[in-house]
């Protein structure tokens, strides 16, 4: 069948054994508009089994060749934007500018890598035996990086090219093989971005993608044997993921509810610019999102006036158009968002505008006066919905955002530095920003999240090591 995309593996384009398809759902005219192959169980053990052979090969290609490879990949992936981006608007409804966007930056997100990879590879430790108790200098530690195999990247919807090559880069520079089974919607960018890999020339089996049903080869493929390491980014099925994961090094980014709390004497011109940015963008499907506005009483009036005319600008319709707000992934996870819209609408929000929807288009809207007993207080929609909860005090802040499960990102809006750091030291989150919102980039800064929001930390140079393992050999004196 011709229209169905072909899975990647062993250097080749192949048709599933199982004659079976996924099909993609265009979330704006909510038409099918791709297909791609439902690999089986089989196809996915053979994967593995090439996966595991390249890596041997690919673990004694000098570190510079390997960084060689990345740098060609890197520039082709920029070279074909265009379509790439393409996919993006389709399957995933990103506002077009905001595709090409992510493509670029996974350009030089997989450049970047390279040239750190060089370096921080590069480099070893030498230790002496004399600095422990009872010990003569008669021991001379040696240490350096190796890889750890067979590396399974899943990276989510929203980031289908980004958030995989920001796993693929760093364990290929490391010297590691890289399964990827990429989301349903974004599958057709990520193969057309695997595409540009294997352009670049790198060795067969050494990278595949294999597309299909989460029910079908998800666990199958988190609980294979031959996988040394998992770098997942998604919802709670991570949660899920990490109890089943036998003994593995993972890196799991899980989402966030990253609050916003705003002081009196913040410039609340730059904090409605940054929470429109913040909650709005992609139409707020960021797990870094502006998820909760926390604004202290006495300037409430005046920030959420100053958001609600931004608001009021943003361009709501199709991706193609490169609108503000675009419709959210599914027909699913607008009715969720609908849901919190609604629980919060009978509990008695402020609805600073009207709740509208057209299919999976939804409107933007700010809630204002949220309090405690909502859902979307705690939840994250995943879709253009604000909420502002109204606080007599930052101690009253700190505590709503270190009550929630989550912890990834969170900001602090103040013109004190010593009172946006304490604040910053109080939040249990992962990062904390001072005057800006929540972000994940730029792409080499460390990115973590605490509680349910993940375990490990990414960014360049930690997915790097994190995908290595430390290897020492002793030289022994007589
Ligand atoms: O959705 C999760 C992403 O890691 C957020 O990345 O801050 O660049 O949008 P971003």
């Amino acid at each position: 069948d011709g229209d169905v995309f072909k899975y990647y593996a062993d250097g080749e384009w192949k048709k599933s054994s199982s004659g079976k398809s996924v099909a993609i759902i265009n979330p704006t005219t909510r038409k099918t508009q791709y297909k791609v192959q439902a690999c089986t169980q089989e196809e996915v053990n053979k994967v593995m089994e090439i996966a595991k052979s390249a890596q041997k090969l690919w673990a004694k290609t000098p570190l510079w060749k390997r960084a060689e490879l990345l740098h060609k990949a890197a520039a082709i992936l920029k070279e074909h934007k265009a379509p790439i981006a393409e996919c993006l608007v389709k399957e995933i409804a990103k506002p077009a500018k905001d595709a090409v966007t992510e493509v670029v930056r996974s350009g030089d997100l997989v450049s970047y890598c390279a040239e750190e990879g060089v370096r921080i590879l590069g480099e070893g430790k030498f230790l002496v035996s004399d600095s422990f108790p009872g010990n003569e200098r008669t021991k001379y530690c040696l240490t350096s990086k190796i890889p750890l195999g067979v590396v399974l990247a899943i990276p989510p919807f929203n980031y289908p090219v980004n958030l995989a090559v920001s796993k693929i880069a760093p364990a290929l520079i490391a010297g590691n093989s890289l399964v990827l089974k990429p989301p349903t919607q974004g599958a057709v960018a990520a193969l057309h971005m695997v595409h540009c890999f294997h352009l670049a020339g790198f060795p067969k089996g050494l990278i595949s993608c294999v597309t299909g049903k989460g029910s079908e080869i998800g666990d199958f493929l988190t609980m294979h044997p031959a996988v040394n390491c998992i770098s997942f980014t998604g919802g709670d099925t991570g949660i899920a993921i990490s109890k089943k994961a036998g003994m593995i090094p993972l890196q799991m980014e899980l989402g966030g509810k990253d609050a916003c709390i705003v002081l009196e004497d913040a410039d609340l011109d730059l904090v409605a610019a940054n929470i429109v940015k913040g909650g709005f963008s992609y139409s707020g499907q960021r797990c870094t999102a502006v998820k909760v506005v926390l604004v202290m009483e006495s300037i409430a009036d005046t920030l959420v006036g100053k958001v609600k005319a931004k608001v009021a600008k943003l361009t709501v319709g199709p991706p193609e158009n490169d609108c503000d707000i675009t419709p959210v992934v599914s027909e699913s996870s607008a009715n969720f968002i609908e849901g919190l819209v609604m629980d919060a609408k009978q509990k008695g929000a402020t609805f600073c505008q009207e709740y509208k929807r057209e299919g999976n288009l939804i409107w933007p809207l700010l809630l204002d006066n949220v309090r405690p007993d909502m859902r979307i207080a705690w939840e994250e929609p995943f879709g253009p919905v604000l909420p502002v909860i109204r606080i007599s005090s930052v101690e009253e802040g700190i505590h709503h955002c270190n009550a929630s499960n989550f912890g990834l990102q969170g900001c602090v809006f103040t013109a004190d530095i010593n009172k946006a750091m304490l604040i910053s030291d109080a939040m249990e989150t992962g990062t904390v920003q001072i005057n800006s919102a929540p972000a994940r980039g730029p792409d080499h800064f460390p990115f973590q999240g605490l509680k349910d929001s993940g375990i490990g930390s990414q960014g360049i140079t930690n997915s790097i090591t994190m995908m290595t393992k430390i290897k020492s050999t002793v030289i022994n004196l007589p």
